[in-house]
């Protein structure tokens, strides 16, 4: 059979990246310009200044990312984009840099859902195995989802309110960490301890999540401290917050995996980075005798790699469409 080779385009957010991967499964190259350094003197992204970074850096990134792979536009068989969800003038840089290309070049185009993207980032550590459940984790999104078959997506729950990841961010910034909180906070709270006391979100049965209620007690609790002159203890603060957010999504995801009968679990988004999680994970995955993976730190933030792969088995699927593909800010995956 003839090789595929998939040009992955994604610029949902913050990271313009270009990819290319060859049947779905293995990475030929990828190159990632992260504007994290610009967007952290502000303490989150803004959108106006982020489109204006991917329009400066979406060419240099395509030539370097095929520069990489020693190929050129004739070699590659189709374009896959994120079409959303994500901010809209950032989608729109990527998705007319993907127009073009398919216009210029006679390439099929392929519209990727940014978290099927996250998802099939696990293909490319090892191919998916079905009936699986993956748990996505990212900035955006906390949500169960059961795949029966590739590209075949239905949504068990997910959050009423905040995404996980938004809540490591708004706790690490009320403490003082830079943008993006998640991953130091991750870190610092390897030197805490389980000190203070935080509510535990929706404890229910449900397949729900809800995170702005555990942003709001932290938020109150430092400054409740702050008004008393007490020092936070700002380790344990991290360390106690994390076992309360992992916690839920554990307690939820181990319900889904008995009531569902699930013999593999996939981890996806930028939080499935996170090493308390990753270990919780683990430890259920063996608790329930269970195939488990997670995407390799550089393909659970966001990148085109992942984009690529799902690509791939969308393009499988026929799902190419045409030039009129407009962006969505906000799209069910489906
Ligand atoms: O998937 P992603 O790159 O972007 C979205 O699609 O949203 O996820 C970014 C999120 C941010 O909230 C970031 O703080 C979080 O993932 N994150 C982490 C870690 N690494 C990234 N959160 C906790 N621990 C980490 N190690
Ligand atoms: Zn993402």
């Amino acid at each position: 059979m003839k090789d595929i080779y998939i040009l992955g385009i994604e610029s949902s957010c913050d990271e313009t990246s270009i990819s290319i991967v060859k049947n779905g499964c293995e990475e030929i190259s990828t190159v990632t310009s992260s504007q994290i350094d610009i967007h952290k003197n502000y303490g989150g992204v803004v959108p106006e200044i982020a489109s204006r970074h991917h329009i400066k850096n979406i060419t240099i990134v395509l030539e370097e990312c095929l520069d990489k792979a020693n190929m050129s536009m004739d070699d590659i068989t189709a374009i896959a984009v994120t079409y959303g969800p994500g901010l809209i003038g950032s989608l729109l840089i990527g998705l007319t840099a993907a127009k073009t290309l398919a216009f210029i070049h006679h390439k099929p185009l392929i519209p990727v859902h940014h978290i099927a993207g996250h998802i099939y980032a696990n293909n490319l550590v090892k191919p998916l195995t079905f009936p699986l459940l993956c748990l996505v984790v990212s900035g955006g999104h906390t949500e169960l989802i059961k795949m029966e078959d590739h590209y075949k997506f239905k949504k068990l729950g997910g959050t009423l309110d905040d995404a996980i990841g938004e809540c490591y961010d708004k706790v690490a910034r009320i403490i003082g960490l830079e943008y993006p909180g998640g991953p130091k906070l991750d870190k610092l709270s390897k030197t805490g301890q389980d000190t203070y006391h935080l509510p535990i979100p929706l404890n229910d049965d449900s397949y729900n999540f809800s995170f702005s209620g555990l942003k709001s007690a932290v938020i109150n609790l430092v400054h409740n401290e702050e008004q008393r002159q007490n020092e936070i203890r700002k380790a344990d603060l991290a360390y106690s917050f994390q076992k309360v957010a992992v916690g839920s999504v554990i307690k939820k995801t181990h319900h889904a995996i008995q009531k569902e009968k699930i013999k593999s679990l996939i981890v996806a988004g930028g939080v499935a980075a996170n090493n308390y999680l990753r270990d919780e994970i683990e430890k259920l995955g063996k608790e329930e005798n269970i195939e488990i993976c997670f995407p390799p730190i550089n393909y659970c933030t966001d990148n085109a790699a992942m984009i690529a792969a799902a690509g791939y088995f969308a393009y499988k699927d026929k799902r190419v469409t045409d030039l009129y593909l407009n962006v969505k800010s906000n799209d069910k995956l489906a």
